[in-house]
């Protein structure tokens, strides 16, 4: 599908197709904000380019306390890395030896994976009930299904399950002005031995070229991790950009205002080709699953998305060919992929889907 990954070593993600297109328009294949990076964080990250001849701050001093101030989590408790890549990797190099379980889904961000098997782990099933695991990984929400547990939820969760759990709280940014309250960063006081909070920046910002990521944990594993890490890992555009992205609340504010909006017109447009939509998902999260039928018609929306300069997410990666993925967008870049696929694959309600 996406001949940027060698599928012998590594997994395969969204965002790679886009530049493939012939007359691209709008690349729904990645869950970034349908908003492009806040101005004033872009103008502060090329501004940053013209010290490049200097070594980046090493302790990441004020972009760690910009992102401590946005996330009222102390500095002392928080790192900062190359996207949360780096600490996908980091904390299944770093965690006690044994089994890796993905969160209760029937499927999952698969870096988490890659990452587990590297560090010498069994991956066991979602539904494993047999084995005790050592690192358990929930996505906060859930990516690729949408799905977005309580926090009371994730606390018994949390409380019953042994091991380390990692929760993923990429995308919890979208979820309003109140996302702080609902973050598993309140859970993480309660659980300092057995939580750790690690979230990409590269969503909320949609700036996944540049890498920002974090971890957030006790004292003692931030030590643990910061041993571990890499010095420099953080680019001067990238912590320049994190200082200005974080002060951003007029942008905050459009997409907590926008996105949800998008999304239900993007769900409505779905199930006017006969297609299934995740029902539980909610409207804050920036994507749509969706259940095409089979892996024909699946496969068939994939090219004619490509064909109009529109990458969507196949799931077939993630072991679920008769799966899409696709970005909430603007209602405009909608409205090209949309009348694409209803000339293209000539589906109707009656006709798309048979789950
Ligand atoms: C749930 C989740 N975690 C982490 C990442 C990786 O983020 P980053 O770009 O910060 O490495 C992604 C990227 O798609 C993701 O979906």
């Amino acid at each position: 599908m996406d001949a940027a990954w060698d599928t012998t070593t590594q997994e395969v993600h969204g965002g790679q197709t886009w530049s493939a297109c012939p007359n691209f328009v709008c690349d729904f294949s990645v869950t970034t904000n349908a908003f492009g990076p806040p101005a004033a964080a872009l103008a502060a990250a090329t501004k940053a380019l013209s010290t490049m001849h200097h070594y980046p701050p090493a302790d990441n001093a004020a972009a760690l306390a910009a992102l401590s101030a946005f996330t009222r989590w102390p500095q002392e408790q928080l790192l900062l890395g190359n996207g949360a890549s780096e600490f996908i990797d980091l904390v299944m190099r770093a965690l006690p030896e044994g089994p890796f379980k993905p969160g209760p889904y029937i499927a999952a961000y698969k870096e988490y994976h890659r990452a587990a098997r590297a560090a010498g782990r069994d991956v066991l099933a979602h539904d494993d009930t047999t084995t005790d695991p050592a690192v358990t990984v929930i996505i906060h929400p859930n990516s690729p299904t949408g799905d977005c547990m309580s926090l009371q939820d994730l606390d018994a969760l949390v409380s019953s399950t042994k091991g380390v759990v990692v929760v993923d709280e990429s995308f919890m940014p979208f979820r309003g002005a109140t996302w702080r309250d609902e973050s598993a960063l309140c859970l993480l006081p309660q659980h300092p031995e057995r939580l750790i909070v690690l979230a990409s920046w590269t969503k909320i910002w949609s700036c996944p070229g540049i890498r920002i990521g974090s971890i957030a944990s006790s004292p003692e594993w931030t030590r643990t991790f910061k041993k571990l890490q890499t010095p420099w890992s953080v680019n001067v555009s990238a912590q320049a950009f994190t200082v200005a992205a974080c002060k951003d609340d007029a942008y905050m504010r459009q997409t907590w205002d926008s996105l949800p909006k998008w999304k239900l017109e993007t769900q409505e447009r779905i199930r006017g080709l006969g297609w299934k939509v995740n029902e539980t998902s909610p409207s804050w999260v920036p994507w749509v699953f969706v259940h095409v039928g089979d892996r024909k018609v699946a496969a068939k929306a994939v090219e004619v998305a490509m064909k109009v300069g529109c990458p969507i997410r196949p799931c077939a990666s993630f072991g679920l060919p008769e799966y899409i993925r696709l970005g909430v967008r603007r209602p405009e870049h909608q409205a090209v992929l949309f009348k694409a696929w209803k000339a293209e694959l000539k589906l109707g309600a009656a006709n798309g889907c048979s789950a």
